[in-house]
C-alpha cells in the first residue's frame, strides 16, 4: 500500500516542498468536494478480444503451469521525474493495456485452463490523501480508469496492482507444486519476490533461468504471424510515417538553415500527434553520416547537394511500430552518382521484396538483395569478381554491412528471440511481417573506394506484409525510384 501521509509531514519532492507542512484544515478539505466520475459506458475494446486468444495460446501451452507476465515499472530519470513509460511488449499483446506496474497472472484451473487476473493501479484514495500528495496520485499524473471499467473494457478479473507480490506468493503457498514461470527482467521487485516464494523453481531439476527463457522464446514465436488488427496497427503505423516523411520534405530548407534535429524534431511532431511517438531514435542522416548505421545524434549539417537518409517509424497508439527509411537528395535532385548507388540499392531491394512470399525460406530475400549488390560492386569495380566469390567469402559487407531485414510488430526487431527454426531459418507465412532494407555504405576514409564515394550512405527500407499469394507493401505510399522521388520532392515544396 501507499505511504499514508498526514497533514504535518511535510511532502517531499515535486513543485510542493514549496509548501512544507499540511494544516488539518486544508488535509480535511481535500477529503471532499469531488464528483463521482466513475464510468457506466464502456465497452470491452476492439484489441481486448485478441488479447483474449492470445492468452488461450499461452494457456494451451503451458498447461498446469502459473504464467506471469509484469508490464514493467516506472524508471527514474532523475529525483522524482521519470521516463515516459511504455509497456512491456508482450504484456500488452496479451492484454490490451499498457498501465505500468501492472502484472498479468495465468493461474492454472484444476481441471485445465487458467484463470488470467489482472493487477492494475486503482484510482487514487482521496481519503488518505493519496490521489494529491503522492506522486502518482491522480492529481499529479491524470485520471486513471478504475478497476471496474478495466474489467469492463478489458475483459478480465482486475485486482490491485499494490497486492501482486503478495496475491502470487499466497497462490504459490497454496499450490507449491505448480511451476511457475516469469517474463524476467521487466519487473525486478517482482522477480525478487518470486525468486523467494517459489519453492518449486528452487528445487526443480530445471532452473528457474532456463524455464522462464522457453516462456519468452515462446511469446517471441507466438507474435510471429499477425492477426488481423495487429495488420491494420501497422498499415496505420506506415500512413503516419509517410506523413512524417511529407513532412520533413516540405521543411527542408529549415533543416539546411539549423541542422539534423530539425528533421529529427519534424518527424517525431507528426509521429507524436498521430500515434504515440516514434518506435525508436530517428536516423536523420546528412552527407556523410548516412554511412554511420545508428546514427542517432542527428547533430550533423545538411548540406544542399548531398544525401539525407532518413530511417524513421511512427509507433501508433497501441504500440506498432512501422521502420521506413528514404535517402533523398536534399537539394530535390539526384548527381549522377548518387543516382547510380541508389539504383543500385534499389533493384537489390526489388530482389529482396519479390523474394517475400508464402512457403519462401526467411533468408531468400537477404540473399536475393546481397547478390544483386554484390554484382554491382564487382562491375563498378570495387570488389574483384567472380561474384560467386564474393558472396562466399562476403566480401562485399565491407559495403553493405547489415541484414537485409527482420520482422517488424510490437517491436522494431520483432520476434528476436524466437527460436532460430520458426524465424530466420525459417518459412514465411501469411500474416508476418518484415521489413526489406538493403543498403550501400561508402565510409569517408575508406581508401578502397574512389574519392567521390566516400561519404555515400544509401539505404531503402520498407515494411512488407507476407499475404496469401506473394506479398503487399504497406509503406508503399513513400516513393521509392529515383523519379518517383524527385516527382515527390518536388510536388511538396512547390
Ligand atoms: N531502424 C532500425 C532498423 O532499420 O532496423
Ligand atoms: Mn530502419
Ligand atoms: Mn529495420
Amino acid at each position: 500500500m501507499s505511504e499514508e501521509r498526514t497533514p504535518d509531514k511535510p511532502v517531499k519532492g515535486r513543485k510542493n516542498g514549496l509548501y512544507g507542512g499540511i494544516s488539518d484544515e486544508l488535509g480535511a478539505g481535500m477529503r471532499s468536494g469531488w464528483a463521482d466520475t466513475e464510468r457506466h459506458d464502456l465497452e470491452p475494446s476492439e484489441p481486448s478480444g485478441y488479447a483474449a486468444k492470445r492468452r488461450k495460446a499461452v494457456s494451451a501451452a503451458f498447461p498446469g503451469e502459473r504464467i506471469i507476465i509484469p508490464a514493467g515499472r516506472l524508471k527514474t530519470r532523475s529525483n522524482d521525474l521519470d521516463y515516459t513509460f511504455r509497456a512491456a511488449s508482450d504484456y500488452a499483446y496479451l492484454t490490451a493495456d499498457q498501465t505500468e506496474n501492472s502484472v498479468l497472472v495465468l493461474e492454472p484451473l484444476p481441471d485445465g485452463g487458467h484463470l488470467a487476473t489482472l493487477y492494475l493501479l486503482p484510482r487514487s484514495n482521496r481519503e488518505n490523501g493519496e490521489f494529491w500528495l503522492d506522486g502518482q496520485g491522480e492529481l499529479w499524473v491524470g485520471r486513471r480508469r478504475s478497476l471496474a471499467e478495466a474489467a469492463v473494457e478489458l475483459g478480465l478479473e482486475i485486482r490491485d496492482s499494490r497486492e501482486a507480490a503478495a496475491r502470487i506468493a499466497e497462490a504459490i503457498a497454496a499450490a507449491p507444486n505448480v511451476p511457475t514461470r516469469i517474463l524476467r527482467g521487466h519487473d525486478l521487485p517482482l522477480d525478487a519476490a518470486l525468486a523467494e516464494a517459489d519453492v518449486v523453481r528452487r528445487e526443480e531439476a530445471q532452473p528457474a533461468a532456463e524455464r522462464d527463457e522457453e516462456l519468452k522464446v515462446f511469446m517471441h514465436g507466438l507474435r510471429l504471424v499477425k492477426d488481423d488488427w495487429e495488420i491494420e496497427q501497422l498499415r496505420k503505423a506506415c500512413e503516419i510515417t509517410v506523413h512524417g516523411f511529407e513532412d520533413v520534405v516540405r521543411e527542408l530548407a529549415a533543416a539546411v538553415a539549423t541542422s539534423e534535429r530539425w528533421i529529427e524534431g519534424t518527424f517525431w511532431r507528426r509521429a507524436r500527434v498521430e500515434g504515440n511517438g516514434v518506435g525508436y531514435n530517428s536516423i536523420a542522416a546528412a552527407g556523410p553520416n548516412a554511412t554511420i548505421l545508428h546514427w542517432i545524434r542527428d547533430d550533423g549539417a545538411v548540406r544542399p547537394g548531398e544525401l539525407l537518409l532518413l530511417d524513421a517509424g511512427a509507433e501508433t497508439e497501441e504500440l506498432y511500430s512501422a521502420d521506413v527509411t528514404r535517402t533523398l537528395p536534399i537539394s530535390g535532385e539526384f548527381t549522377e552518382l548518387q543516382r547510380k548507388i541508389y539504383q543500385a540499392v534499389y533493384d537489390a531491394q526489388e530482389a529482396g521484396i519479390a523474394a517475400v512470399r508464402p512457403g519462401a525460406r526467411f533468408r531468400d530475400f537477404h540473399e536475393a538483395a546481397q547478390r544483386v549488390l554484390a554484382e554491382r560492386l564487382v562491375e563498378w569495380g570495387l570488389l574483384d569478381g567472380p561474384v560467386d566469390r564474393v558472396l562466399e567469402l562476403a566480401l562485399h559487407r565491407r559495403y553493405t554491412l547489415h541484414g537485409t531485414g527482420h520482422m517488424l510488430g510490437l517491436d522494431v526487431h520483432d520476434c528476436a528471440d524466437a527460436r532460430c527454426e520458426d524465424y530466420v531459418d525459417g518459412v514465411l507465412e501469411p500474416g508476418m511481417v518484415q521489413t526489406v532494407e538493403p543498403g550501400l555504405y561508402f565510409q569517408r576514409d575508406d581508401l578502397t573506394v574512389p574519392e567521390e564515394y566516400r561519404g555515400i550512405g544509401v539505404r531503402i527500407e520498407d515494411d512488407i506484409l507476407v499475404t496469401a499469394d506473394g506479398n503487399e507493401n504497406l509503406s508503399g505510399g513513400l516513393p521509392r525510384s529515383v523519379d518517383a522521388i524527385e516527382a515527390w520532392m518536388r510536388s511538396l515544396r512547390g
